[in-house]
């Protein structure tokens, strides 16, 4: 069955390529305009992300808007076939609506409300700045609304942190009672706070966690944070009412960050029509941190294509070469920037979009990279390395709406991770919840098998496999629906320190790993927390399912198990737990659910995974072994297969493509059946 999703936008059925572009910051410099649009057109860029830090610029005093400079932008783009990502400018205020009206303005955790200063940094609940972004998204809508630039609506610009006024508290308090039916006890039991007497008796008495107030109570913790991503989210949706009623066919997106911590992003994706996200890795130019590295970032291109159900996102954001802010901003190395870009397409990006276009003359970021330098000619490495991209782009319109056909899934949980970073236990730090992921998630990357990473709401019954590393909340609701899985023939890892808590961050009783104890067929007793330096080992069990031999290291976490209908399929070799189980697999129904009570080196999990994937008979992009630092990775609508096959390693690397025929789609030519590639060189196929 072929599927395709339709591109970002019927007026353009090709890859966006583009940028940031602030042309508000030029004003007083018309005739740059101009060069601008002629240097667009020679990088291969059609679409820029504009106006997203404009406030002041569209209206200069209150009431006051002044159109005409961007009226002036939009056509003459649209006059030369440059699409425009048009934003909404509530990231920045102006100083004049600071000034007259201070609740705009954010108050920190330590109840301090800032001053007038940077960005991003807005009260969400003010009802006057709701109402001020909503005039003005309206006047952007009504102004753009049949303009031919227009494409897509850029809303804000990655929304995050939190402010701590009366009015947010008040607000805090109205969700809670909404939460728990105006129900004050109800709240009690579920914070349990009648731990060292805190027990309220009246809603006025609940403050957000502050570093001078309430930082331990994890229940208000927990919910503070549901309320700041709900909050956030609520803040977005009064932006997007007059562009949803004046402009219904223009998609919406707002670029998220990530695994940003501070927002639900799986709540905040069913309301976004695209996802998008901006991706800054800080490269080293050494083998080992860049592969690391890269299997990073793929886990966060992975996510972001799962957070709407393998619909293509949008890189709205990377740079085209240094990036500021970083401790040591490094140059991209010649090869890098074509393969970072073509990366992010490789797991599903629909662009590739660069912060910024051009580098502003003044203030914080004036170092950072961009497609035109303050020489403002093409003749620079740079803006070559950009064209570079815009050719292969150009050259990839079958590409675009493809998705990825993963039958592997890992969860990786906001609010699971709000709870382990909240936890006073097993260990203070190194619980690393987030590299954890990562590391499983690397195993299928290195062998070019696809893995959406999807949460624990999500539907696992498209997924022959589905990996849960540190599972430690459990929802209602969601071990029954991994208990279907497994039943239904799906296989299941689970490691330590998995089902401990409920939705409240309170403790299963009956033995853990709590709702899940069942389907993992395990009690676990006890967790042993290692110091840095301490070792434990694990020793495969002669005649375990996978055929596995041999011992590894464990560190970090140790759980002491029993397994109770689980067969075990390894063993710890030391300290008093010495000859207990550490690794089980558990046959429920027609399926099977494995546990890893170890934190494992990387070549345990690599040895694991890859068994488990051959017995799975997992589909991968190339039916081939691949070399230390090479990834594939693959696209497809369901007839046509295409491959983009990566070096990260700082050597060139030779691959044996194995069974079918291979054609270089940027080269158009067909591949003898091994090719090699150098230190960051990037291959996109297609296979026959
Ligand atoms: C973020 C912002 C941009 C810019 C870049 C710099 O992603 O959205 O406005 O500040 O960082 O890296
Ligand atoms: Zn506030």
């Amino acid at each position: 069955m072929t599927r395709r999703f339709p591109p970002l936008s019927p007026k353009c059925p090709h890859f966006l390529h583009g940028g940031d572009y602030n042309p508000d910051q030029w004003r007083h410099m018309p005739e740059i305009l101009d060069e601008d649009v002629r240097l667009m057109k020679l990088s291969g860029c059609n679409a820029m992300s504009t106006a997203i830090f404009a406030w002041t610029a569209l209206e200069p005093e209150e009431g006051r808007f002044e159109f005409g400079w961007l009226d002036n932008v939009m056509d003459k783009l649209a006059d030369n076939d440059v699409y425009v990502v048009l934003a909404t400018p509530s990231g920045a205020r102006p100083a004049w609506m600071a000034r007259k009206y201070p609740e705009v303005l954010r108050v920190g955790a330590d109840r301090r409300r800032i001053l007038y200063c940077v960005r991003h940094n807005h009260c969400y609940t003010s009802p006057l700045y709701r109402r001020k972004c909503a005039i003005i998204n309206r006047k952007l809508a009504e102004r753009y609304k049949d303009h031919p630039a227009l494409i897509l609506w850029h809303i804000s610009n990655e929304y995050g942190g939190e402010c701590h006024c009366e009015l947010c508290q008040d607000a805090f308090r109205n969700w809670l009672k909404k939460k728990y039916d105006n129900d004050l006890d109800h709240l009690n039991r579920a914070w349990w706070t009648s731990f060292w007497s805190h027990t309220y008796t009246d809603w006025s008495q609940i403050e957000s966690p502050a570093p001078h107030g309430e930082m331990h109570l994890h229940g208000l913790t927990l919910d503070w944070k549901r309320f700041v991503s709900d909050q956030t989210i609520d803040f977005y949706l009064n932006e997007i009412k007059p562009l949803r009623e004046i402009t219904p066919d223009i998609k919406i997106t707002t670029n998220l960050m990530g695994t940003y911590l501070g927002i639900d992003l799986r709540k905040f994706a069913p309301h976004l029509d695209v996802v998008s996200w901006d991706s800054y890795p800080s490269w080293r130019a050494a083998t080992k941190e860049d592969v690391e590295l890269a299997s990073s970032v793929a886990f966060h291109h992975d996510l972001n294509r799962s957070l709407r159900s393998g619909q293509p996102f949008m890189l709205m954001e990377s740079t085209p070469s240094v990036t500021n802010w970083q401790l040591v901003p490094k140059l991209k190395r010649p090869g890098l920037h074509f393969l970072s870009s073509l990366q992010a397409v490789a797991h599903g990006s629909d662009t590739v979009q660069y912060f910024q276009w051009r580098k502003g003359q003044g203030s914080w970021e004036k170092f950072h990279g961009a497609v035109v330098d303050h020489c403002g000619h093409e003749n620079t490495r740079v803006f070559r390395d950009v064209a570079q991209v815009g050719e292969a782009l150009k050259k990839m319109d079958c590409i675009v709406g493809t998705t990825t056909p993963a039958e592997v899934a890992l969860i990786f949980d906001w609010e699971n991770a709000w709870a382990i970073h909240d936890a006073c236990g097993p260990r203070r730090e190194k619980k690393d919840y987030l590299p954890t992921c990562v590391s499983h998630h690397r195993a299928f990357w290195k062998r070019g098998i696809p893995v959406d990473v999807i949460g624990m709401d999500d539907d696992f019954s498209r997924y022959k496999m589905l990996i849960a590393p540190m599972l430690y909340m459990i929802r209602p609701g969601v071990a029954d629906r991994i208990e279907a899985f497994v039943r239904a023939g799906g296989t299941l890892v689970a490691t330590y320190l998995s089902g401990i808590t409920d939705e409240n961050d309170r403790c299963h009783l009956g033995g853990f790993p709590g709702p899940l104890r069942k389907v993992l067929g395990i009690w676990a007793e006890e967790i042993d927390a290692l110091y840095d330096d301490d070792r434990n080992h694990v020793v495969m069990t002669p005649g375990n399912p996978l055929g596995l031999a041999g011992e590894s290291e464990a560190s970090i976490f140790c759980d002491l198990i029993h397994a109770e209908t689980a067969q075990v399929a390894a063993t710890y070799r030391d300290d008093f737990y010495a000859g207990r189980p550490a690794l089980t697999r558990n046959c429920f129904g027609t399926g099977a659910a494995w546990y890893m009570a170890s934190r494992n080196e990387e070549k345990f999990l690599q040895a694991f995974y890859d068994e488990l994937a051959a017995h799975l008979k997992l589909g991968r992009a190339l039916d081939t072994d691949l070399p230390e630092g090479v990834t594939a990775q693959m696209r497809t609508d369901g007839s046509r297969v295409f491959v983009f096959l990566m070096n990260f390693a700082q050597e060139e690397r030779t691959i044996v493509l194995g069974k079918g025929k291979f054609r270089d789609l940027l080269a158009d030519k067909e591949l003898p059946g091994r090719v090699t590639l150098p230190c960051y060189g990037c291959f996109v196929l297609e296979r026959g």
